[in-house]
């Protein structure tokens, strides 16, 4: 594909280092070498740790398009890059569209590590990226992040979690992009290509504008990321066969869907599965917490039964979010689980939001429209024994923490003095730049909090992140909010809220601080 980043004179004047010596390039860093970042102006990237590897990703800014490139890396244990513990050379080219990812074999677990990358004469910036733990794991700390509408503003919330050292990896739950093109959903910034992206070209250059945003780019390189798709890497409210924002006259949805999940193999830090289609996946933190990820967007979903607002679908069992096969694996590996905290990361809201008591009126695009679905999973929350299971969640732009019941105004199945009858908890991260619920709706939300008793937060406005603390006794969840994102100069969030949940319990206790931070993180890279 032709990126959008314009190759200038400097870069054709470099041609003469991009004829050295492939040895030379392979020899390791010598003091000659002079940084060359606009080789990887895309950055570099970590993801899906394991307690012995980890997934490191950059892009070859290639210049004149050209291939087979080989990509040297390198990881070390200090920001310096002297204490080298392992290299090797990947090859990239335009079938991957310059993109390069190895899968780092041999670490130490719960470990931080600095990585960097060389190819055409140029050297990347150091990243920093951390092995998951094994064995006896007592903390560990997680920030969570969605949706991004590069259109609305800028990444602060990206860039506030890039200071934050002690944490073991983001977890990204999905709308990393949006689809849009101009002017159609959100106006401070411009994307690129100015049109709705539909073709693999198209998609791959969103992620490549995405992966040249200074905030997004420096999260990338100070921390480990574990990334799963919602509907904005292909199109709002994608399911299966289809997409809200997809029409015949744009052509095949297969086809759409094939290329947006190419392109998001190729440029986000992913191990890859049996195929592209399968991003639902476990990774373990030792014996303290397994993250369990979904995918309730692309893989399995039916159509949804209406819009954002609507009475819940009549019985359909032919109707499903995951999939027999899909929630077969996911309740295998509950059941398989020893570890003390079951995480099932995941994309769409399972606390109903109830807005007529009457008539059940509910979020369609949510666990709430597919109740097959949905008793299935409170079901096997109910009956299978598995214990201490925390649902992580994006998607709705807003903050929540719930309770999970069966429906919370029936008196023989939720108790909301005590949360008798709760069944798991949920933290739901808002936005990082797409805007919170609208206006028109607000009003409505606090009328119907009484007949929402199991929602124990709600901040439905405002953008930032969430900090996950997870010890043996307890897993906190703190938000950080953003009074504007409107503006590119750095702002920093405010703690919102904080709340918990005991080890054993299904019960939410609000908390009046954030959990301090953890003394002695490794350096930033450099
Ligand atoms: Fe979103």
């Amino acid at each position: 594909m032709t990126d959008p980043v314009n190759i200038g004179r400097r870069d054709l004047l470099r041609g003469a280092v991009v004829l050295v010596p492939v040895a030379s390039v392979l020899g390791g860093c010598s003091s000659t070498d002079s940084p060359a970042p606009e080789r990887f102006v895309h950055g570099v990237a970590s993801g899906d740790p394991l307690p012995d590897a980890v997934i490191l990703w950059t892009r070859v800014t290639a210049g004149d398009g050209s291939g087979p490139i080989d990509a040297e890396w390198e990881v070390a244990e200090d920001p310096e890059m002297t204490k080298r513990v392992v290299n090797g050379v990947a090859k990239t080219d335009a079938s991957r569209d310059f993109c390069v990812k190895v899968d780092v074999r041999g670490l130490q677990p719960g470990k931080t590590y600095y990585y960097r990358f060389r190819a055409l004469g140029g050297t990347s910036k150091v990243g920093r990226t951390r092995t998951a733990p094994s064995g006896a794991v007592s903390h560990l700390r997680l920030a969570l992040v969605a949706c991004a509408s590069y259109a609305h503003g800028y990444f602060h919330g990206y860039r506030a979690i890039s200071r934050m050292l002690d944490l073991d990896a983001v977890i990204h739950l999905g709308d990393y992009i949006y689809e849009y093109g101009d002017g159609e959903y959100g106006e401070v910034r411009q994307y690129e290509p100015s049109h709705e992206i539909l073709t693999l070209a198209d998609y791959r250059m969103r992620h490549a504008q995405y992966k040249r945003d200074p905030d997004l780019q420096e999260l990338h390189r100070q921390h480990v990321f574990i990334t799963i798709w919602d509907d904005h890497e292909t199109a709002n409210d994608a399911y299966k066969d289809g997409a809200e924002n997809h029409s015949d006259t744009e052509g095949s949805y297969a086809e759409r869907k094939a290329a947006a999940r190419h392109a998001y193999m190729e440029w986000m830090p992913i191990r890859e599965q049996e195929t592209e289609e399968k991003i639902f996946r476990k990774l373990a933190f030792g014996d303290l917490a397994d993250l369990v990820l979904l995918d309730t967007r692309l893989y399995a979903r039916s159509k949804q039964a209406g819009g954002a607002i609507g009475a819940p679908p009549a019985p359909d069992p032919t109707r499903t979010l995951l999939g027999d096969e899909q929630a077969a694996w996911m309740e295998g590996q509950l059941k398989a689980s020893t570890a003390h905290w079951k995480l099932l990361g995941q994309q769409v809201m399972l606390g109903n939001l109830i807005l007529d008591k009457g008539k059940q009126i509910a979020n369609l695009d949510q666990w709430h429209g597919y109740p097959e679905s949905r008793d299935r999973l409170l079901t096997f929350f109910r009956d299978s024994g598995v214990k201490d299971i925390v649902v992580l969640t994006g998607d709705i732009h807003s903050s929540w923490a719930n309770e999970i019941v069966f429906d919370p105004n029936d008196a023989t199945k939720y108790d909301p003095a005590t949360s008798k009858g709760s069944l798991a908890v949920e933290f739901v991260t808002p936005g990082i730049g797409s805007p919170g619920i609208p206006e028109i709706f607000l009003g409505l939300i606090e009328q119907t909090r009484p007949i929402n008793p199991h929602v124990r937060y709600i901040e439905p406005s405002h953008r930032g992140f969430l900090i996950l603390d997870v010890t043996r006794d307890r897993i906190q969840g703190a938000w950080h909010l953003f009074d504007d994102i409107t503006t590119p100069e750095p702002v920093s969030p405010k703690f919102s809220a904080a709340w918990s949940v005991k080890s054993g319990e299904t019960r939410l206790v609000a908390e009046q601080q954030p959990a301090p931070s953890i003394e002695g993180a490794s350096p930033a890279a450099p």
